[in-house]
């Protein structure tokens, strides 16, 4: 796409200007391949600024892949706990139990293995690859699709198939032959500092004069913007059952919203003043006889394309006994308890409004 004379130069004005602005944060120092996954799994979907102390704290109580490996999942959940999409906490776990077991514990240094591990692709792979051990591997991720659609004047939108593949072809083209890891991470800090979506800092940006974009004035319109997510309204009830000092909470099974966490019995509802319909659900799904009133809690958030209205009803009287069908997904916690378990974000706010008022 470039002749050698414009990468050169590209690679230069990069690492220069990586070499002054690159943040100082914790997974650059003592960058080994299980520190960079770790890094790079908080790092899908989640700023940062957020990242830093989770990871900090994490890496406190994990510092080797091994003990990673030898914890309970609900551990390493609670340390996740407020980060989201903790199918990546999940499948880490997983992925440090298969190291332990089939890599002698080390985390694979070739692409193939490492990209055969759950929660592991070609991005991941080659992140964790090239910057743990200056592999010369490309990487792909939100940033770099924007700064490199800019860089080839891409005027479609980058996400179809062929302009992935496109992008990935660029990607591996302008990599140098050392410093890979720098050079990657130097690209994805350009694209989430300088290289924004909306009103770039062309001004400091230390390639502008080999950015097309730049030159004929087209950040607007690159990248081209794929189709906006639809949000999906829903309104969901959580209930609060109380019975001598204890709350009943139930673990979110396969399939569910929050896998492996706990959370109060939640329903998605059709309307509000619904408390017929859920001491129905309530009897059906636990055996318990409840009978609820609302609250004034209620709490907005989305997860994934939902915009979710959560409404918070609390148990008025509680009898009969909790089936045994219902088995080991639900327990009957006290708050002390409570602030150990892992939890959704929301189950959280519930439960830290419980002891205000509740
Ligand atoms: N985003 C994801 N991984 C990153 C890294 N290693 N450096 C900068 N931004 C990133």
């Amino acid at each position: 796409m470039y002749d050698s004379r414009w990468k050169s130069r590209f690679r230069k004005r990069l690492l220069k200007w990586f070499d002054v602005h690159k943040r100082d944060l914790p997974w650059r120092h003592r960058s080994t391949r299980y520190r960079v996954w770790v890094s790079e799994i908080m790092l899908q979907q989640t700023q940062v600024a957020t990242v830093v102390d989770y990871y900090n704290r994490f890496m406190q109580r994990f510092p080797e892949l091994e003990d990673l490996a030898k914890a309970e999942q609900a551990e390493v959940l609670k340390l996740w706990e407020g980060l989201g999409y903790y199918r990546r906490a999940r499948q880490m776990h997983e992925a440090a139990q298969i190291v332990l077991d089939d890599f002698g514990g080390r985390f694979p240094d070739d692409f193939e293995s490492a990209l055969s591990l759950p929660g592991i692709g070609r991005y991941t792979a080659g992140a964790i690859l090239s910057i743990a051990d200056d592999q010369k591997l490309p990487v792909l991720e939100g940033n770099t699709i924007r700064l490199y659609s800019r860089l080839i004047e891409l005027r479609e939108n980058p996400r179809t198939t062929p302009n992935q593949r496109l992008l990935w072809e660029f990607a591996g083209e302008i990599l140098p032959n050392k410093r890979c890891g720098d050079f990657n991470q130097a690209l994805m800090e350009l694209g989430a500092r300088v290289c924004k979506p909306k009103n770039p800092f062309c001004d400091s940006c230390p390639v502008k004069s080999q950015c097309p974009t730049y030159i004929k004035g087209l950040q607007k319109i690159i990248p081209a913007s794929s189709k906006p997510l639809k949000y999906e309204d829903l309104n969901e009830a959580v209930t609060v059952v109380a019975r001598r000092g204890r709350f009943l909470v139930r673990q979110c099974g396969e399939g569910e919203r929050w896998t492996g966490l706990w959370d109060f019995p939640r329903f998605v509802v059709s309307g509000k003043r619904a408390t017929g319909q859920l001491e129905k659900q309530l009897k059906k799904l636990t055996g318990l006889n409840v009978e609820l009133e609302a609250t004034d809690l209620q709490i907005k958030h989305a997860v994934t394309r939902f915009r979710i209205t959560l409404d918070c009803f609390r148990s008025a009287s509680v009898s009969g006994r909790l089936k045994s069908s219902a088995g080991e997904a639900f327990q009957w916690a006290d708050l002390e308890t409570l602030k150990g378990l892992p939890m959704s974000v929301t189950g959280r706010k519930v439960a830290d409004q419980l002891k205000k008022e509740l």
